[in-house]
């Protein structure tokens, strides 16, 4: 493990000159109740295609029309995980960075533009935090597994738990032992979901949640699974080393339907997206993605939903259009976050869902960092 110097965005550096970050793999002990499903592995594109027919169906619950049982799942398991923190030495709080479906870690840290889209850049270099981000268990670098009854959404939370409980215990090495005692927590879509989840499981486990392209609405998740154009990841050129079972956007279309709203991009990044940093979704993460964010929350530490208002899966391309007596979709979800302190719901006008990769990204990260530091989670 060595700790490299990324060059900092000059212009909006301010408190530190480089951050260091340091890439390393954590094993980490997991146990969940994982769904066994009656799904065989769709192997060809047509039955990919199929599967995803199937789980859109309208007027029933797919999910629950295949499960058959439950199954404890547990064993050790690899995590690939980068650490950053400011040149001068780790902050007193890091933020624990999970992202979503269709990308890895790399979704934090963005390279193009020099760095300009880094949410860890600007997290690091301009307000002084620790950044922990991570692969989702079974997708980019870390340890990828069987893709229906294995890689699912339950053991997914279950390596943030641990993750997040060896950042306090002072097990993760590459933080130099640190433990930490302030611990803050932000999502992506899919990392919302699992942040949700975590802290409904375990409302102590973090001091403060920023979900971001989240709420808590299930209907418009079909205009994702159908708009993607998922095909078998391995067919595509950057996937090619993933199992059946594992799938991807097909092309470009996919991704620009899924993350990007009208006029808010540079066409580069969505190439990005659909090449390079494109990763894939499983079978059973797909099946268990519903029942993660179900059960209400009773966190009681400082709570930010920030949502692009033409957000697809989470809002149908409009948050604003919402229940009565509501604001906006993402709004309406901080009703299953009651103890929730200051809890807050932002929308970052015209945005879509891919919130890093967009033009709005600088008021995306400075609301979230901001919210943070007005809410007693500074960095130090
Ligand atoms: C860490 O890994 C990522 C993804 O592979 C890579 O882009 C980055 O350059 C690596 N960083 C360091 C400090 O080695
Ligand atoms: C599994 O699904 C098939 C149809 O796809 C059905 O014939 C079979 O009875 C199901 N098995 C169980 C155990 O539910
Ligand atoms: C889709 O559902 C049908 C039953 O409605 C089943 O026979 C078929 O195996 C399913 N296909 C996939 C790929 O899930
Ligand atoms: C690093 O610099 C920042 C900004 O000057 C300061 O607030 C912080 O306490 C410093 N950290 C350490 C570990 O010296
Ligand atoms: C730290 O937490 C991890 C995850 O819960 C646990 O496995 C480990 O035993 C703990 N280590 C110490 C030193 O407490
Ligand atoms: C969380 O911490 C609060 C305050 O210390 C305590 O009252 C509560 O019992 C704890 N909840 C759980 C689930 O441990
Ligand atoms: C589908 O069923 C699962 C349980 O198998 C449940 O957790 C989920 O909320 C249901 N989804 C919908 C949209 O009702
Ligand atoms: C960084 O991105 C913002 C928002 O898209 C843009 O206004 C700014 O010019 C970019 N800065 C650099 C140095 O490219
Ligand atoms: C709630 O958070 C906002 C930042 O979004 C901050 O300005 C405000 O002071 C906070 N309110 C309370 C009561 O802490």
């Amino acid at each position: 493990m060595k700790f490299s110097t990324a060059v900092a965005v000059a212009a909006i550096a301010s408190l530190a000159e480089a951050r260091q970050c340091a890439n390393f793999t954590v094993p980490v002990q997991l146990s969940a109740r994982n769904g066994v499903f009656n799904q065989t592995t769709p192997v060809t594109n047509i039955d990919v295609t199929n599967f995803f027919l199937n789980l859109t169906q309208q007027g029933g619950n797919y999910s629950a029309a295949t499960l058959t049982g439950y199954r404890t799942v547990s064993g050790t398991y690899n995590i690939e995980a980068t650490y950053c923190r400011p040149d001068n030495g780790s902050a007193n709080t890091v933020q624990v960075l999970t992202h979503g479906i269709g990308f890895d870690r790399t979704y934090w840290d963005v390279s193009y533009n020099n760095f300009n889209y880094s949410y860890v850049a600007e997290a690091v270099d301009t307000y002084g935090y620790s950044t922990f981000s991570w692969d989702r268990l079974g997708v980019g670098m870390s340890q990828h597994g069987e893709p229906v009854n294995e890689i699912q959404a339950l053991l997914e939370v279950d390596a943030l738990r641990a993750l997040t409980q060896m950042l306090r215990n002072g097990s993760i090495e590459c933080t130099g032992g640190r433990r930490f005692n302030k611990i803050v927590h932000v999502g992506h879509s899919f990392g919302s979901d699992h942040t949700y989840a975590l802290t409904a499981m375990y409302p102590n486990i973090s001091d403060g949640i920023a979900l971001t392209g989240f709420s808590q609405t299930g209907t418009f998740v079909p205009y994702f699974a159908l708009g993607g154009n998922f095909v078998q990841a391995n067919t595509m050129p950057a996937l090619s080393g993933y199992v059946d079972g594992y799938f991807a956007s097909g092309d470009p279309t996919g991704a620009q339907t899924n993350f990007f709203a009208p006029g808010m991009f540079d066409p580069n990044l969505l190439t990005l997206a659909s090449t390079s940093l494109g990763q894939p979704v499983t079978v059973g993460e797909l099946l268990t993605i519903g029942a993660e964010t179900a059960s209400v929350n009773h966190i009681a530490k400082p709570v930010l939903i920030i949502t692009g208002g033409r957000d697809v899966p989470f809002c149908g391309g409009n948050c604003l259009v919402a229940p009565p007596g509501f604001s906006s979709i993402p709004q309406q979800a901080l009703t299953t976050l009651p103890n929730a302190v200051n809890g807050t719901a932002v929308i970052v006008p015209n945005a879509g869902h891919g919130l890093n990769l967009e033009y709005s990204h600088p008021f995306t990260y400075g609301t979230i960092n901001n919210y943070f530091v007005q809410n007693g989670l500074g960095p130090h």
